[in-house]
């Protein structure tokens, strides 16, 4: 695996999170960080302030350590990255004299450059610019990404909201996007939170902008909440990988509907989603509010061990662009940790995901809890003793 990256005249060492996990093919950084950096680089002392937004794996606040960073990410695996990358190149202290990370809903301050690195949501992306726009102050801005991703929907977006919309040559596959702050143009109100109706389930489901099937309940999703346990009177439920929080909604549900008192924690790694999860308690289960925890986390770090009842989980299988098992697999191996004796893990699969061998390896074993032509339920339960 390629460690080192010299995108100018310093060489850095950068390592994906967690380091160590991943497929020896996939690198920390891309030909559009080095595009960004390498733009940025040559434009000396006009740049006096940096906004970073969405870098992966903290390969652009590495490179451009040198200037007054505001970094805004919705992944707390890229900040994660980020502070380990710093760590590894020694430039924790002095990132960290003149910078700062921001959470995703949090206003975008005032800089001379904004430096964006482009997601394949295009929801996420309007959401971004409009925020772009509304620090009504003049700044250039500066995106990247592979030419596939450079589209012409893209490029309307930011006809929307900036004038002087421009775009550079494709270098090794990528290409950097230029526009500049449009006072004239009118700011658009935010369409997010979205809201998706759940008649089943009698729920409203509201989501920000970032969320995983944001604008229709995933059907894996909805297939184990139409299959969940029984919730009995105390339990602690955790919603691992939670999005929208309709797993922890559906238990709270049904909790509610048993007169049952369940405790839910809703858990995932995008500021977004945890907050979404919140928005739906806070408006549809406010008396359960003190019984809920929203936690940004990668899979169950955080959580104590022999600490939950149930575990509900519909994984991911992508980190940014490329397909992987690791965090998945991860989310087993935490289940195992965090689950009491007796307690049990449900997890709902695509079919053809090879799910089976990382669970037997973790539980021992596990059940089909339910199946359908799409999707399997397996069932784990941790051993008592
Ligand atoms: C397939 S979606 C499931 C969302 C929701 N539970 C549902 O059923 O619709 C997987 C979720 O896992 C989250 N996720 C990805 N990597 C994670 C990690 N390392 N730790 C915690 N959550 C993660 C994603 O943000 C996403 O919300």
């Amino acid at each position: 695996m390629n460690i080192y990256w010299q995108p100018t005249d310093t060489t850095y060492e950068l390592h994906r999170f967690p380091k160590g996990n991943h497929d020896k093919s996939l690198q920390a950084w891309d030909s559009a960080d080095e595009l960004l950096v390498q733009h940025i680089t040559a434009q000396k002392e006009d740049v006096t302030s940096l906004v970073i937004l969405n870098d992966s794996f903290g390969a652009l606040n590495v490179a451009l350590h040198g200037h007054k960073i505001s970094s805004i990410n919705d992944s707390y695996v890229s900040q994660q990255a980020l502070e380990q990358n710093l760590r590894i190149n020694h430039l924790s202290d002095v990132y960290h004299d003149s910078s700062q990370q921001l959470d995703s809903l949090q206003a975008i301050p005032p800089a001379s450059h904004v430096v964006l690195k482009l997601t394949k949501n295009l929801g996420y992306l309007e959401f971004q610019l409009q925020q772009i726009k509304r620090v009504n102050q003049a700044c250039h801005i500066v995106a990247a990404g592979k030419t596939t991703q450079v589209t012409s929907s893209v490029l309307a977006l930011f006809n929307k909201y900036f004038n002087q919309v421009t775009t550079s040559l494709a270098k090794k596959k990528s290409r950097l996007i230029f526009a500049s702050h449009a006072p004239e143009k009118l700011d658009i109100e935010s369409k997010y939170p979205v809201q998706t109706q759940w008649p089943e389930q009698n729920l409203t489901l509201f989501a920000h902008a970032n969320v995983f099937s944001k604008d229709q309940i995933d059907i894996g999703g909805r297939f184990l909440a139409e299959n969940l346990p029984q919730i009995s009177n105390n339990q602690r439920i955790i919603d691992l990988g939670c999005g929208n929080g309709l797993l922890g909604l559906a238990s709270l549900m049904q909790a509610q509907n048993n007169n049952a008192n369940a405790e839910v924690s809703f858990v995932d790694e995008s500021h977004m989603a945890v907050m979404s999860a919140k928005l739906n308690v806070e408006k549809q289960f406010p008396e359960r509010l003190p019984y809920c925890q929203f936690i940004q986390d990668d899979c169950l770090t955080q959580q104590e061990n022999l600490s939950a009842d149930i575990i509900l989980c519909n994984p991911p299988f992508h980190q940014q662009n490329a397909i992987t098992e690791h965090i998945a697999q991860q989310m087993f191996k935490d289940a195992k940790r965090v689950l009491k004796p007796g307690g049990k893990l449900y997890v709902v699969a695509n079919r053809h995901l090879p799910y089976q061998v990382q669970l037997k390896k973790h539980f021992g074993g596990f059940k089909v809890n339910n199946q359908n032509k799409k999707f399997i339920i397996y069932l784990c339960q941790k051993k008592d003793k």
